[in-house]
């Protein structure tokens, strides 16, 4: 993989191409895989195609996705960073709950460095503010953390300029994942303020190209014109939009993963650029 490095937090130099291995689980992103099988193979061939930045959950499953990635990877490789997330309780396929309470946020890293089996998470993040929580009580339990040495950068997730500001007042605050694709740009503030911040910018649903990939439609006329699929165009626009992002396309297949990771090598010139 050709992918540019970006230096996560200042030291963890990842490839910004990275792999969400949310859609590992089972249907809903609820329990176990379809294809167990394929789902470990997915995680080795990502490591070997160049991936060293992994982002999961407590959630995903929940616990299965942490899981797998202890299964497929443990001992992992020097230089992978495994990015996760706490603050989401999930009650059945496709519920997902805010709870951003300090004793439940520690609790949640706690299980999840067994689970993953390191002694320290590379990158924690907040999966979402709760409604019900002052944000600085749960950044200050991340912060906690951090302190003890549980933790070595940490995260948001599916917040405003205004709460990465109110973060930054109580701790240092090195990724933002928010959704973000070709179709979907209602956070193209929180990449401007990353990107000027010097914050990596983790756009989750990469992909989503269902409109755009229509026959005629843009994607799709570009995709004939640079000899790519319209999801790898999808994932080169990212990488293309600014030099802070850090997508992170999920799959749980093998030809999908490969075709996806092969989007580093795809370059749009600033016309192709503007025209998507
Ligand atoms: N922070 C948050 O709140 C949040 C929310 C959602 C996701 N995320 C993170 O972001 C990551 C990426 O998001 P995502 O996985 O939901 O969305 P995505 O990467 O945009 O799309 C994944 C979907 O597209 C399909 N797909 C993948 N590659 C494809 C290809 N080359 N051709 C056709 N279809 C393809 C996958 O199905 P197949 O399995 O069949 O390939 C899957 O259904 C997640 O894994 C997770 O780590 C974070």
């Amino acid at each position: 993989m050709t992918a540019p490095l970006f230096a996560l937090g200042g030291d963890l130099n990842v490839n910004r191409l990275g792999f969400g291995a949310m859609q590992l689980t089972g249907p809903g992103i609820w329990g176990e895989p379809r294809d167990r099988d394929e789902a470990l193979r997915v995680l080795r061939r990502a490591v070997e195609l160049g991936v060293n930045l992994i982002d999961t959950a407590d959630s995903y499953g929940p616990v299965v996705s942490e899981q797998l990635i202890h299964e497929a990877l443990h001992p992992y490789p020097e230089g992978l960073v495994i990015a996760t997330k706490a603050g989401l309780v999930r009650t059945g396929p496709g519920e997902w709950h805010p709870v951003g309470r300090p004793e439940y946020l520690r609790q949640q890293a706690e299980l999840s460095l067994r689970r993953l089996g390191v002694e320290r998470i590379d990158l924690f993040q907040l999966h979402r503010p709760d409604p019900q929580v002052p944000l600085a009580d749960s950044v200050g339990a991340l912060v906690e953390l951090q302190r003890e040495g549980k933790v070595r950068h940490l995260g948001l997730s599916n917040v405003t300029v205004e709460q990465i500001r109110q973060a930054r007042e109580h701790a240092t605050i090195v990724s933002v994942q928010n959704l973000y694709n070709l179709a979907n740009r209602e956070h193209e503030e929180v990449l401007d303020y990353c990107a000027a911040e010097g914050i990596a910018f983790i756009p989750w649903f990469p992909i989503a190209t269902g409109e755009l990939a229509r026959p005629g439609g843009p994607l799709d006329v570009l995709a004939r014109e640079t000899n790519a699929t319209p999801a790898q165009l999808a994932i080169a626009w990212l990488l293309h939009r600014s030099p802070v992002t850090l997508p992170i396309p999920g799959t749980s297949s093998v030809a999908h993963l490969e075709e996806n990771l092969a989007a580093a090598s795809v370059r749009l010139t600033e016309e192709q650029f503007s025209r998507l």
